[in-house]
């Protein structure tokens, strides 16, 4: 039994810290797609953990498994392990040899299609970590793959290609205060470390047959989503997005295990319970300014990687109606109801308004989309109180106003909730189900349709 943990709105809506909840039952925990533009906190008994490429479930001492669809730093790699060494975890990684590698160019390639956007105000606001380069290299078959370290008659020839291009695309490499980044020599012998290091630590696999070899020995697979459903670069706000698949597809393709694998347990959508957009592109139900300033003051509303303010709306119901069907949630975690303690009014986004029309769904450009009015329903508000101690008497101690929040939610996505958060510890998450509970399946393949929303 396997499952799979999904952003359903646009990054940043708590997904590390359900996969460090739910992680507990599984023996692997795979990343399939991004790289370190991704920002995963978990925080355990006030230790906090901001991983940015290393699977979340590398805290609770899983193997961390980086897929063939996800993009490497291996700089960013290096780093994580080393950090979490010194705090005194050993952390069990393995990297797909298929997998590509971010390379410096593609940093100032970043940069500097950043900085020309800008001026046409198409700027994606990206992470400026080469994301979208690198998955460029990817799809126009002239990257850098991890098992290319490994052969250094390869790596020579395909770097020796690449960085020509690059090179043409730069006016003046030198002058881009990058460094060594177009520099044949350089890079040939850095990645040739990286490459002895990885081989060196057994860390290099094929995602495809590890998995699969792990899940017919019976282990149970945790595929970690980065990213967002709505900056998926087929899905999400196109072209202010990110250049990957966060969908649930994302994690066949990304991985190299067949679509029965992934099916082969829940998909849980975690969702927060406001909105939040890190970058450019519309966002609805977007707080006006100093609202959006006040409440960033409490509920501290700054990128996990960039430091950048993060926009914050409403709950925008038709964006994660969406999210539910392409990715199939079977289930929800709601995150941040004590975030919306203390609030004067509680708004929810039930539907849009476009020339007339209501939309339950979001339209499928962002032309529209900007076009879009919000259709809100208002909530009864609650107070702010102490909310660890809620999480340990359990749901029924939620106030009455946030379980009918709660409820409302899970009714609308006919999904069920399989936890709440109400914190950012792993001890402040209200687990209502487990996805890696086997009598809990047993009960789903008894009920030909769904539970009530939040039954245990
Ligand atoms: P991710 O990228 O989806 O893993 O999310 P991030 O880690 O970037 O951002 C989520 C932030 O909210 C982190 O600082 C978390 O520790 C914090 N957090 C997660 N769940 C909750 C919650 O239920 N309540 C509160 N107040 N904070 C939360
Ligand atoms: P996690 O996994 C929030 C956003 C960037 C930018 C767009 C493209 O922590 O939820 P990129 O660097 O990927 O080319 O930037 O995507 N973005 C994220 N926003 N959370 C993330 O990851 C993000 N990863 C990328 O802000 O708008
Ligand atoms: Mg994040």
């Amino acid at each position: 039994m396997n499952a799979t943990i999904i952003g359903s709105q646009m990054g940043d809506e708590g997904k590390g810290g359900i996969v460090d909840v739910f992680g507990d039952g599984a023996d692997v925990v795979v990343r399939y797609q991004g790289g370190d533009n991704a920002g995963h906190t978990v925080a355990e008994d006030g230790t906090e953990y901001a991983l940015r490429l290393l699977p979340s479930g590398v805290v609770r001492g899983k193997t961390g498994v980086l897929g063939n669809g996800c993009v490497v730093s291996l700089e960013t790699l290096f780093d994580e392990i080393d950090t979490l060494r010194e705090r005194g975890l050993e952390p069990d990684v393995r990297v797909s040899s298929r997998a590509h590698v971010v390379l410096p160019y593609h940093r100032v390639l970043d940069q500097l299609s950043e900085t020309a956007r800008s001026e046409t105000t198409d700027a994606v606001g990206t992470t400026g970590n080469g994301i979208g380069p690198a998955y460029e290299d990817k799809a126009s078959r002239r990257g850098i793959r991890i098992a290319d370290l490994l052969a250094p008659e390869v790596l020579r020839e395909r770097l020796e290609y690449a960085v020509a291009l690059k090179r043409r695309l730069v006016d003046e490499p030198s002058a881009t205060g990058s460094g060594n980044a177009f520099d044949v020599d350089h890079l040939f012998e850095t990645l040739r470390e990286y490459g002895k290091r990885l081989e060196a630590n057994g860390m290099i696999v094929d995602t495809g047959e590890f998995l699969t070899e792990r899940s017919r020995e019976g282990e149970t697979i945790l595929f970690e989503s980065a990213q967002g459903t709505h900056i998926d670069v087929d899905h999400g706000t196109y072209p202010f997005v990110t250049s990957s698949n966060p969908t649930a597809g994302g994690a066949i393709v990304g991985t190299g295990v067949s679509p029965s694998v992934v099916a082969d347990g829940h998909v849980i959508g975690v969702v927060k319970s406001y909105l939040t957009r890190v970058g450019n592109g519309p966002l609805p139900t977007e707080f006006e300014e100093d609202v959006a300033d006040d409440f960033r003051e409490t509920v501290g509303g700054f990128g996990t990687v960039t430091g950048r303010p993060r926009r914050i709306g409403w709950l925008d119901l038709p964006m994660v109606r969406a999210s539910a069907r392409v990715n199939g949630f079977t289930g929800i975690a709601l995150n941040h109801v004590d975030a919306l303690a203390g609030l004067e009014e509680l708004r929810v986004c039930t539907a849009y308004e476009l020339e007339g029309e209501t939309l339950r769904t979001p339209p499928s450009t962002v032309e529209a989309w900007n076009r879009c009015s919000p259709q809100y329903e208002r909530f009864e508000t609650w107070s702010d109180r102490d909310w660890r101690a809620i999480a340990d008497q359990g749901y029924d101690a939620l106030p009455e106003a946030a379980r009918t929040f709660v409820e409302f939610v899970s009714a609308d996505l006919e999904c069920p909730v399989f936890a709440v958060g109400v914190g950012p510890d792993r001890e402040e998450t209200i687990v209502l189900r487990n996805p890696f509970d086997p009598t809990d399946r047993e009960q789903d393949d008894r009920n030909t349709g769904r539970d009530h929303p939040v039954s245990s």
